[in-house]
């Protein structure tokens, strides 16, 4: 019998996806090659020009030459079928992923080795200016500049001339300052995306932009202002909003402005510096989604109340904002959460990184819509209950980096929809239940570096789908079952 101590690592990866799979998206495009509509010579003048000014250092450009004459077929560029016109420029670049269902899953370096990838990222950005020829494309609906890395200036004044646009992504451009009043001017937009450059106050123009569906205003370190907000009871069709890292504290009528309005599903407000004594009952009717942030400050920590009340949720995320040291003295009082109990539609809750420092409440497994539960590095200590097996509808587990001692519970094999599960990281003990075998779902399986010891089951080897299995910093004995062997 072959003995691995602790130091043994055991680690199976059946198959990696090819790698280029795993890089990033360039999110570029094109029309079909048969397209017999052939792009508009002015608009490929100004789609040189637009070249001209920037720096490609991968090449990424290298379709767009004059002996390639048919615009229309230039990577990032799609036209009208029927005109020929340019309608949507896709010049953006797609940070690497860091999530497989969500945006908190990290993988591990070991997976993607880590800074290649984002030295990867770095070298495909966009680099220079984004040239005002831009205006010369007169029937532009869709313009994507994301994630490049273009001079720290305000957004160019020429963009405001773009009324054609409906789609508007500048988030993450390397643009940086106040947004010009002169936003309000387009007003046919849908999606607007403003994160991570905008600094100041918000500029109520935005309130013209009466058709707008998507609004993401992610400010950067609270230097992102609202004083009035009343203008955004015009933003009637509103679906998704995102004032994440805005210092709201001068307005008094945010939450009221924003819970009156009829088409919110989706709200993001971690980070946001908010007035605490604001604990009056709110009534977001459509709200389903919600991000915010707990405020720990010594031993003292703020969650609104009003959360609670938002009965329809289905997708709860905290984050926390850390005044002093919260990992010392974590959330106070626990019973600050207890109001999720009564969420009971709630499919994914995200307190990651939230230092609960307690057992897990009971009143988690209760919970039985939960598709996606991430407790990561929430101290949390005691036993998993044998109640976690109620949870059947859940997709991906995740209680890493944690103090749970105790065994495994068996009734995690009645949750057969999991796809993840991910236990890395704690003190639990005892042997691999071989119930975990019944996971016919299961893709990813972390359980190393924790006290788990005797045989492993060979009922692992019924984990059709399996990727990835850690098991390594245990006191396992035996073989890899045999059926798992690459
Ligand atoms: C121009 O673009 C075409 C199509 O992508 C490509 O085959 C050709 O090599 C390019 N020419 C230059 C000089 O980059
Ligand atoms: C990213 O690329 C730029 C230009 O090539 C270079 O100056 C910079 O040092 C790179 N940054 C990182 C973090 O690699
Ligand atoms: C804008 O681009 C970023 C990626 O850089 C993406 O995360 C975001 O969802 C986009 N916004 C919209 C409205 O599509
Ligand atoms: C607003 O749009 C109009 C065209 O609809 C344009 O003439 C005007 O210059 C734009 N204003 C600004 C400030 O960009
Ligand atoms: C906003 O709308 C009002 C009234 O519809 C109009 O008077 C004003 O010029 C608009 N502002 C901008 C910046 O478009
Ligand atoms: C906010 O602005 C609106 C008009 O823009 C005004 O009617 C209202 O009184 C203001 N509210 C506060 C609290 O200042
Ligand atoms: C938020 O704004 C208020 C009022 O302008 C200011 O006193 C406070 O320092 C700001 N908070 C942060 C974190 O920037
Ligand atoms: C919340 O809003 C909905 C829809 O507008 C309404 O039917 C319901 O009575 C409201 N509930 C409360 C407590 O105000
Ligand atoms: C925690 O909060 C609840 C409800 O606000 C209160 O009843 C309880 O006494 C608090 N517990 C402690 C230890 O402060
Ligand atoms: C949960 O809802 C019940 C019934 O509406 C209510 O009595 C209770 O106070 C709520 N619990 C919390 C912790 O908010
Ligand atoms: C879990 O399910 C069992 C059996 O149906 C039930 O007795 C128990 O109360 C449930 N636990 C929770 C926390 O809902
Ligand atoms: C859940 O698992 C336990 C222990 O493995 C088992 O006794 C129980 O019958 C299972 N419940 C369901 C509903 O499958």
């Amino acid at each position: 019998m072959d003995t691995c101590n602790s130091n043994t690592y055991i680690i199976l990866l059946f198959h990696l996806c090819c790698l280029s799979s795993l890089i990033f998206k360039f999110g570029i495009s094109t029309t079909p090659s048969n397209s017999k509509i052939l792009c508009i010579p002015s608009e490929r003048e100004a789609l040189l020009r637009v070249k001209h000014h920037l720096i490609d250092p991968s090449n990424r450009l290298a379709s767009w030459n004059v002996s390639n004459t048919d615009c229309c077929d230039w990577s990032g560029v799609v036209c009208s079928d029927l005109t020929g016109h340019i309608q949507e420029l896709h010049l953006n670049t797609s940070p690497p992923p860091e999530s497989y269902f969500d945006d908190n899953f990290v993988y591990d370096d070991f997976f993607y080795g880590g800074n290649d990838v984002h030295v990867a990222y770095n070298s495909s950005m966009f680099r220079g200016e984004i040239s005002p020829s831009l205006i010369d494309l007169k029937h532009l609906n869709h313009l994507d500049l994301s994630g490049n890395d273009f001079e720290p200036v305000q957004i160019p004044s020429f963009i405001f001339e773009m009324t054609t646009l409906s789609y508007l992504n500048l988030s993450s451009t390397g643009f940086y300052g106040e947004i010009p009043f002169q936003i309000g001017n387009l007003s046919n937009l849908l999606y607007l995306d403003l994160s991570y450059g905008a600094i100041g106050v918000i500029p109520y123009q935005i309130g013209n932009l009466t058709n707008l569906r998507h609004l993401g205003l992610k400010g950067y370190q609270n230097s992102l202002y609202a004083e009035n907000l009343s203008w955004f009871s015009s933003l009637s069709h509103l679906q998704y909003l995102s004032l994440e890292e805005a210092n709201l504290s001068k307005s008094f009528d945010w939450l009221q402005t924003l819970e009156d309005l009829p088409s919110l599903t989706e709200l993001r407000l971690s980070r946001c510096v908010i007035d605490q004594n604001h604990q009056s009952i709110v009534n977001f009717s459509s709200l389903v989604t919600l991000k915010l942030s707990i405020i720990s400050s010594g031993q003292y920590s703020f969650v609104p109340r009003w959360i609670f009340a938002l009965r329809k949720l289905v997708s709860l995320q905290f984050s926390i904002i850390e005044d002093d040291f919260p990992m010392f003295y974590g959330i106070r009082n626990l019973s600050l959460l207890d109001g999720i109990q009564n969420l009971t539609f709630l499919e994914n809750l995200d307190l990651s990184s939230i230092p609960l420092s307690s057992s897990m409440p009971h009143w988690l497994y209760g919970l039985r819509q939960l598709k996606f539960l991430n407790l990561q590095s929430t101290s949390l200590c005691g036993t998993i209950s044998n109640d976690i097996g109620n949870l059947s509808s859940l997709l991906e587990l995740d209680l890493s980096s944690n103090n749970l001692e105790g065994m495994i519970p068996s009734s995690l094999g009645n949750l057969t929809s999991l796809v993840t599960l991910d236990f890395r990281l704690n003190q639990l003990e005892g042997k691999i239940p071989t119930s975990l075998g019944n996971l016919n779902s299961l893709v990813s399986l972390d359980l190393s570096q924790n006290q788990l010891e005797e045989k492993i089951p060979t009922s692992l080897g019924n984990l059709n789908s399996l990727v990835s299995l850690h098991l390594s910093q245990n006191q396992l004995e035996g073989k890899i079952p045999t059926s798992m062997e690459i």
